[in-house]
């Protein structure tokens, strides 16, 4: 039954939002502006220093939002917005599941991304995970018909706990992808694959 639960929002010692006043942060690029643009809408949730958003969004035209509780991420990237004028990126502080939730209109985003979430490989940790029935609902609300969730991860017991998991909300038989699409190397990645961890990519289509 937590599986239909809000995952448990884990600050990790590095969201401190009693130190805040708003329950959430966004840049200063307009969200609603960027969704109307007629680009392609990407949300990179738990984007870490922001290397994937970053990547991504300067190899095309799409919108990114970004999405992170980490704040040296946040700076970072609001940082790298402000320096090389980017426009199409927007970034967002605070619990992903209630960002999107509340700023995300229904419908309105073409891919939804999560590398590398933290594992939490114990079984006690399970109701932190980001990808459960709960949150699995909200990412399709929020994404158009055709839309893509993409997940990555190198925790084998996570990328299978998650593998189960679309199978079991979309009712289809969901096969590990062979194709990363244009998911940049991250530094966890890179660390998974110092350890010759497998990296596994799980791609549902709405
Ligand atoms: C292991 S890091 C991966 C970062 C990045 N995606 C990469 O591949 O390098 C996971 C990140 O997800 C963020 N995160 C986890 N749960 C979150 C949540 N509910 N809301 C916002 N960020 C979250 C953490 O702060 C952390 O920076």
């Amino acid at each position: 039954m937590n599986d239909l639960k809000k995952p448990k929002f884990y600050s990790n010692h590095r969201y401190r939002q009693d130190q805040k006043k708003e329950k959430y942060s966004e840049s200063h690029n307009n969200l609603k502006e960027l969704l109307i643009n007629g680009q392609l809408n990407i949300v990179d949730i738990g984007f870490g220093t922001g290397t994937s958003t970053k990547q991504l969004s300067s190899s095309d035209k799409n919108n990114y939002i970004g999405i992170e509780s980490y704040m040296q991420g946040i700076n970072n990237l609001k940082k790298y917005i402000k320096k090389n004028k980017i426009e199409n990126m927007c970034v967002f502080h605070g619990d992903a599941i209630e960002i999107v939730n509340e700023k995300l209109p229904d419908s309105s985003i073409d891919q939804i991304l999560i590398f590398f979430p933290d594992p939490w490989p114990k079984n006690k940790h399970h109701k932190r995970r980001i990808i459960n029935l709960y949150t699995l609902n909200l990412f399709f609300k929020k994404l158009k018909k055709g839309g893509l969730l993409h997940f990555a991860t190198d925790h084998i017991m996570y990328a299978y706990n998650t593998k189960n998991m679309f199978e079991k909300f979309t009712g289809q038989k969901i096969l590990f992808n062979s194709n990363r699409r244009k998911r940049p190397i991250t530094n966890y990645e890179r660390r998974g694959l110092r350890r010759k961890n497998f990296v596994f990519d799980l791609i549902i289509k709405k």
